[in-house]
């Protein structure tokens, strides 16, 4: 266990999982330190084949910590969290997903570089981003539109509503959706089925797979430069002051 986030190593497969209950797992700039850890520690490990990445306690993860969106300075908060999302949208071996609950703003775009994901019926994607005065991240802008279209990716990047593991599961944004009981235990039969694959066919399929990735790296860096820009902006300021006041956020000038 290492800030918010535990590891366990099970045969060939890498478990990671969010581990911060109390509050949602959100996610701190020490939980990102961790996660990108972990996949680099996978990625030069050649007994690792597999990832897997799940939450606890009924949620998979609040997404960033609004706190320390609140309290980053200039430029302070984007470190840790561009180390994750290089990690994480450039990682060679396989990543499997596990999803429960919330799984908002960043908890749903990092799906988008994983391989499969499977989910529970109480699974319940969201990318609030605008609502918090904010810009898609994570190559969100360019990978959403291009699986689901773009008036779709606008009604959840811009409207801003939530969809449901069904919808998730028609999107093709999740492989498949278990009962909530037997989530766990196909996350792991799934990872252990392809960490006895051969792991170089393996990883030449997932490489052949991926989306574009030159252009995938470019919006992240686009996307960052605008989201740090953002994070010091009034609207966002009023936004995560609202959360915590749990009153409705005024934009109204
Ligand atoms: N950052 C910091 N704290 C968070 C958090 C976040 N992203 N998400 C939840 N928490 C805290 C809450 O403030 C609350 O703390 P409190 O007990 O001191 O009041 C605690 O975690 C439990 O959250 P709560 O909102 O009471 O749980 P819920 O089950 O009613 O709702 C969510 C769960 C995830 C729907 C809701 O917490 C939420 O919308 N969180 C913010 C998500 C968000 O905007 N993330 C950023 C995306 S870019």
């Amino acid at each position: 266990m290492t800030d918010g986030i535990s590891r366990k190593r099970s045969g060939a497969v890498l478990e990671l999982r969010f581990n911060r209950p109390d509050r949602k797992n959100a996610i701190t700039s020490a939980m990102y330190s961790a996660l990108a850890g972990g996949l680099s520690e996978a990625e030069r490990d050649e007994s690792i084949r597999v990832v897997t990445i799940a939450g606890s306690e009924g949620s998979f993860t609040a997404g960033n910590d609004l706190r320390d969106f609140q309290q980053a300075a200039p430029g302070e908060a984007e470190r840790p969290v561009a180390h994750f999302l290089e990690a994480i949208s450039t990682f060679p071996k396989v990543l499997v997903a596990g999803v429960a609950g919330p799984a908002v703003g960043v908890g749903t775009t990092m799906l988008l570089h994983c391989d499969l994901v499977i989910a529970a019926p109480s699974a319940l994607f969201s990318l609030p981003f605008v609502d918090l005065g904010l810009v898609p991240e994570a190559g969100s802008s360019l990978l959403l539109p291009r699986l689901i279209g773009r008036q779709r990716a606008a009604k959840h990047l811009i409207l801003g509503e939530p969809f449901d593991a069904e919808t998730a599961f028609g999107y093709g944004l999740v492989t498949e959706v278990v009962a909530e009981d037997a989530l766990d235990a196909r996350l792991r039969e799934v990872a252990e089925r392809i960490a006895a694959k051969p792991p170089e066919a393996v990883r030449l399929t997932k490489k052949l797979l991926r989306e574009d990735p030159s252009a995938v790296r470019q919006r992240i860096a686009d996307e960052s430069a605008l989201f740090g820009e953002r994070l010091q902006s009034p609207e966002a300021a009023e936004a995560f002051a609202a959360f915590f006041e749990k009153r409705p956020p005024n934009f109204s000038r």
